[in-house]
């Protein structure tokens, strides 16, 4: 995308009414990640059950979850080849699935445009996964996820832009507002919520 920001993560640029802070926010606990509302079904179901909406202790146990699942996880991508079909195979899933994971990805902040087909496409891989439980959930988080920052990653690479793939993310102040955080320095993001996905980057995008 041309301002370098990416779906799975997307913050389009905000009204200057957003404050822009610098990444130090990410190490401070007071600063919490803008929560999700919950849902039975899609992507609502999907968010009130990932490590990328919430704090606390609810956050370590999911994201332990999705520290096992990455560590458990072995990734060979044929030479150049899409890292989210390598990613399904790694995860046991057909690589048909990556269209579906495209969609759902573009969808999962929630203040991104929301569809119901980005929801048809996350009952889709619930399916193909065989549970709605948190291990699916889980699963579909790193496929998103992945997805998301890797695109972006490709496209830097093919404009040669500066700057993080993902160049912000958000957190709500202590006074309730939602700040942005710019991430240059910072391209995987600190503290509790920094990306579990550093280290199998560099394999599924060499
Ligand atoms: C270019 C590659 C990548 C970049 C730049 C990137 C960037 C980030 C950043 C900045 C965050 C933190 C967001 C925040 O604190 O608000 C994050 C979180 C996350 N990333 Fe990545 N990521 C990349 C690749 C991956 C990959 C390959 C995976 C999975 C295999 C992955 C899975 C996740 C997950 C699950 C989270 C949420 C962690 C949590 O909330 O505790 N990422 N990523």
């Amino acid at each position: 995308m041309p301002d370098g920001s990416v779906p799975a993560e997307r913050f389009p640029r905000q009204a200057r009414r957003v404050e822009l802070l610098g990444p130090d926010v990410l190490d401070d606990p007071r600063y919490l990640v803008p929560a999700a509302p919950s849902g039975e079904t899609g992507l609502a179901w999907l968010r009130a059950r990932v490590p990328r909406f919430c704090d606390g202790a609810q956050h370590r146990r999911r994201r332990a979850a999705v520290d096992t699942l990455v560590a458990g996880l072995s990734v060979a991508p044929a030479p150049g080849e899409d890292p989210t079909p390598a990613l399904l195979r790694a995860l046991d899933l057909p690589a048909a699935c990556a269209p579906d994971v495209a969609v759902v990805a573009a969808a999962y902040q929630p203040h991104t445009r929301q569809s119901g087909g980005a929801d048809a496409a996350l009952e889709r891989l619930v399916e193909a996964c065989g549970a709605r439980d948190d291990t699916t959930a889980a699963r579909i988080c790193l496929l998103v996820q992945a997805h998301g920052a890797l695109q972006a990653l490709l496209e830097q690479r093919r404009s040669g832009l500066p700057g993080p793939p993902v160049p912000t993310t958000r957190r709500v102040a202590p006074d309730g507002r939602t700040v942005e955080v710019d991430l240059t320095g910072a391209p995987f993001g600190r503290g509790p919520h920094a990306c579990p996905g550093r280290a199998l980057t560099a394999v599924l995008v060499p």
